[in-house]
């Protein structure tokens, strides 16, 4: 047998693996030290009341013959699906229901979805940026190129047509530095995918924390994206589902075979989320769900101000945190991603992720998250303040 020596060609370990290693390595040499994590994007805030009661409706369900389910559609069931399309239709985006599949998660899909292309597409992938992106097209042997990320274009690629570009990856809000693209910004986009034949896969996952209703929350609310982009969706960081696992993608009929090959590998390799978890998250798009998620995006945006009115109190240069539950920053003093990450935790034991793991661009860049508990996120920020003023 030979094995997938593309593996060979991935960093050692996942980026949030090495964080979390060196967290514990830390944690063991000291254990008396109080570790402040605001390093992966984890929710603290527990599933919302609407989601609960719904999970344990379901549970009930399921221990009573009359209302047992097996096995599901391994596209999701109607009542979640014709949720979502409700609620993409607030936004005047129509949505046919086998358009919608529901899965275990954006990260899943993100990965999963190169099952349907070609090993031989060039794929575009902004730099810094959520790193699976680039992960599971390097396991898939396939060539990426980068669209630079910086301060310059405010951390927002737009199209060079010079380059080909088969396959384009867009996040917005962004992962990690928290930058949203406007819609003349997004449709710039979209009329190069058409013009290229290329499809963007654009990942929606923090859609939730956009303030700004001018702002696009889906892709399909640019003119011709239907025709060009697949997009992925997920509950966990807007509902707190990161435990729970539930989210969707959006495979457009439009895009021709690609829908109803997405179909064919999902019946094939996935057995659908387990019935009470969709139960869950249909709760998620009740208006008491909706009242309730708002309630903790808000929590969690306040944490963010913190962190950012922080900041600038000691001076050290950041975006993002309005849009987004993550704070981009600079590295104090020239210090590199690596070494600021090593300082922080041995300083005042504030754990947070280094730029240089979304892409070389992230090198002398930090993200913090705003996902912690209020009382962690001042904590943390009264240490920030001892160490930087
Ligand atoms: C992050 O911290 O970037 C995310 O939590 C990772 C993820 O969603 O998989």
């Amino acid at each position: 047998m030979n094995i997938n020596e593309n593996y060979q060609n991935l960093e050692e370990s996942y980026l949030f693996s090495t964080v979390a290693k060196k967290v514990n390595e830390f944690i063991q040499k000291n254990p008396d030290k109080k570790v402040i994590r605001l390093g992966i994007g984890d929710v603290t805030l527990p599933l919302c009341k609407a989601v609960v009661d719904a999970l344990h409706k379901a549970v009930d369900e399921m221990g009573i013959q009359a209302t047992f389910r097996g096995y599901g559609p391994e596209q999701g069931y109607d009542f979640l699906r014709e949720a979502v399309q409700r609620y993409y239709l607030k936004r005047n985006v129509q949505l046919e229901l086998d358009e919608i599949f529901i899965s275990d998660g954006a990260k899943s899909d993100l990965g999963n979805i190169l099952d349907i292309f070609s090993k031989d597409n060039t794929v575009l992938v902004p730099d810094p940026v959520y790193p699976v992106y680039v992960d599971t097209n390097v396991m898939a042997g396939r060539k990426v190129i980068f669209a630079d990320a910086n301060g310059e274009n405010e951390f927002l690629p737009l199209p060079d047509e010079s380059v080909k570009a088969d396959i384009i990856y867009i996040c917005s809000p962004n992962n990690p530095t928290g930058a949203v693209y406007n819609k003349e910004q997004l449709k710039k986009w979209v009329d190069y995918a058409l013009k290229n034949r290329a499809v963007i896969l654009f990942d929606a996952a923090y859609e939730c924390f956009v303030s700004d209703d001018s702002l696009p929350r889906s892709i399909y609310e640019i003119e011709g994206a239907k025709e060009c982009a697949i997009e992925f969706c997920s509950l966990s960081k807007t509902a707190g589902f990161t435990g729970t696992r539930c989210g969707y993608t959006i495979v457009p009929k439009a895009l021709g075979k690609l829908n109803k090959f997405w179909l064919r590998r999902q019946t094939t390799k996935f057995n659908g989320v387990p019935y009470i978890i969709q139960r869950g998250a249909e709760a998620v798009f009740s208006e008491k769900g909706q009242a309730e998620i708002k309630e903790n995006i808000g929590y969690y945006k306040e944490n963010a101000k913190v962190i950012s009115d922080t900041l600038e109190q000691c001076n050290i240069w950041h975006v993002g945190g309005k849009h987004s539950p993550y704070i981009w920053l600079k590295c104090p003093n020239n210090m590199t991603s690596w070494d600021f990450f090593d300082y922080l935790l041995e300083n005042i034991q504030v754990v947070g992720t280094p730029g240089s793991g979304f892409g070389k661009n992230g090198e002398g860049y930090f993200r913090l998250t705003s996902f912690g508990s209020k009382e962690n996120t001042i904590e943390a920020m009264q240490r920030f303040k001892k160490l930087f003023s």
